[in-house]
C-alpha cells in the first residue's frame, strides 16, 4: 500500500510536490483554503503537507482537526515585506506549529528548495540536497524517504529546533535568487559529505 500524502495549497509548492511524489508512485490528494476540503484531505492522509503562507499555518491547522500522530510537513519560509527572516532563532516557525498541534510529528522541509526545483529534486539537471529536521525520527525517516523518491539527496538535519537555521537558510535562498545577486530560482543547495 502506497503511502497517502495530502497537500494543503494548490499554488507553487503543492502542485510542483504533487507532480513529483505522483512520479514517484505516493497517492495524492491537493485542497485549496476551504475548510471541509482541508479537513477531509487531513483526514485522509499519512502525511500531511502544509504548502501555504506561513501566515495561514495556524488556520489550516484548526481547520484539519485533529491531526495526532500525522506527519506534518512544514515547508514554509517566514518573511517580511523585505525578504528579511520573519521568525524567530529562538523558536522557529516549526516549533510554533508544534505547539499549535502538539500531537502532530511536524518535520521541517522543502523550504529551502525552489518550487520550480521541487519535482526533480535537481538545479540545472544536478541533484540538490532535501533538508529534513523533525523531533520524530521514524517521520523524518519518512520525509528523507519521500524526498529520496523524487529525486532528492536528502539530509538528516537534526532535531526540530534546527528549523530555525533551515528558515534562516530558506530566507537566504530567496535572498540569492532575487536580492541583489539576482542568480534567479533554477539554483539549489547541495550539502557535500553526507546524504545520499
Ligand atoms: N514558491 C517557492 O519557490 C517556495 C519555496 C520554498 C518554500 N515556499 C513556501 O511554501 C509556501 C507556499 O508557497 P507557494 O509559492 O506555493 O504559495 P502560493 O503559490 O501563493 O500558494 C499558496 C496556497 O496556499 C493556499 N492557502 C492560503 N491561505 C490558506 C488557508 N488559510 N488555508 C488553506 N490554504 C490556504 C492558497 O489557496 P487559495 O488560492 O485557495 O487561497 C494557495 O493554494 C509558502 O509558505 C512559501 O514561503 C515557497
Amino acid at each position: 500500500m502506497s503511502t497517502k500524502v495530502a497537500i494543503v495549497g494548490k499554488g507553487n509548492v503543492g502542485s510542483a510536490l504533487q507532480e513529483g511524489l505522483q512520479k514517484a508512485g505516493y497517492e495524492v490528494r491537493t485542497t485549496g483554503s476551504d475548510q471541509e476540503g482541508v479537513r477531509a484531505v487531513g483526514a485522509w492522509g499519512d502525511i500531511i503537507v502544509l504548502a501555504v503562507p506561513a501566515s495561514a499555518r495556524r488556520d489550516v491547522i484548526e481547520k484539519l482537526g485533529d491531526v495526532s500522530g500525522k506527519v506534518v510537513v512544514d515547508p514554509t519560509n517566514l518573511l517580511k515585506a523585505d525578504w528579511s527572516y520573519a521568525g524567530d532563532l529562538d523558536k522557529s516557525g516549526a516549533e510554533e506549529l508544534q505547539e499549535w498541534a502538539p500531537g502532530a510529528r511536524v518535520v521541517k522541509a522543502f523550504n529551502t528548495v525552489f518550487a520550480r526545483n521541487m519535482s526533480t529534486g535537481r538545479a540545472r539537471g544536478e541533484q540538490i540536497s532535501l533538508f529534513v529536521a523533525g523531533d520524530d525520527e521514524d517521520a523524518k525517516r519518512q520525509v528523507m524517504e519521500m524526498g529520496r523518491a523524487i529525486g532528492f539527496v536528502p539530509v538528516d538535519a537534526g532535531p526540530l529546533s534546527h528549523a530555525r537555521y533551515l528558515e534562516v537558510l530558506g530566507v537566504f535562498n530567496i535572498q540569492l535568487a532575487y536580492g541583489s545577486t539576482k542568480y534567479g530560482t533554477d539554483i539549489g543547495f547541495r550539502l557535500v559529505g553526507v546524504g545520499g
